[in-house]
């Protein structure tokens, strides 16, 4: 069944140190990991642009944490929707290191977090993952 096939992906994730240990225990933070698994290496844990692979970037990382405050204190959910589902070449952010993940999700992967995902399914698959990992980036905001 998919809701134990999910439950033990997210079990993996919690040993592998990826997920905090409230989502093993049930509480299923889905952004919390999709960012943790996707994200975290370039952007750090905490989205400051501290992950081990920012230093391998020619391009210099964002701080995550103060979208909303370098935008008049309006969190700009509709750019950073763009952002994460076409990758920051679509903005104006060019030659940038950032992978387009809604692309990506898409067309690579067939299996996600253990969750077998029909061809279907993928577009909201996608989708509500970048709308979790959004509200886990918009809980980082500086007020
Ligand atoms: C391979 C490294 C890498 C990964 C993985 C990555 N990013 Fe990025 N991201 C970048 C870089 C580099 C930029 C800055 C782009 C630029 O300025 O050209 C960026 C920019 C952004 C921005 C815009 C920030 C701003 O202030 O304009 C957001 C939002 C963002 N990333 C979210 C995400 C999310 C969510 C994920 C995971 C699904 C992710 N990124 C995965 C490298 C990465």
């Amino acid at each position: 069944m998919a809701a134990a096939r999910l439950r033990g992906a997210m079990l993996a994730l919690a040993a592998a140190g990826l997920a905090s240990p409230a989502a093993a225990e049930g509480e299923r933070d889905l952004g919390r990991i999709v960012y943790g698994a996707h994200c975290a290496a370039c952007h750090g844990a905490d989205g400051r642009g501290e992950g081990p692979m920012a230093e391998f970037l020619t391009v210099e990382m964002p701080d995550l944490t103060t979208i909303q405050r370098d935008n008049d204190g309006v969190f700009p959910f509709a750019r950073v929707y763009r952002i994460i589902e076409g990758g920051a070449e679509n903005e104006v952010h060019a030659a940038s290191g950032m992978p387009a993940w809604g692309e990506r999700l898409l067309t690579d992967t067939y299996i996600l977090h253990g969750v077998r995902v029909e061809p279907g399914q993928r577009e909201a698959f996608v989708r509500a993952r970048i709308l979790a990992v959004i509200d886990h980036i918009a809980g980082m905001q500086e007020q």
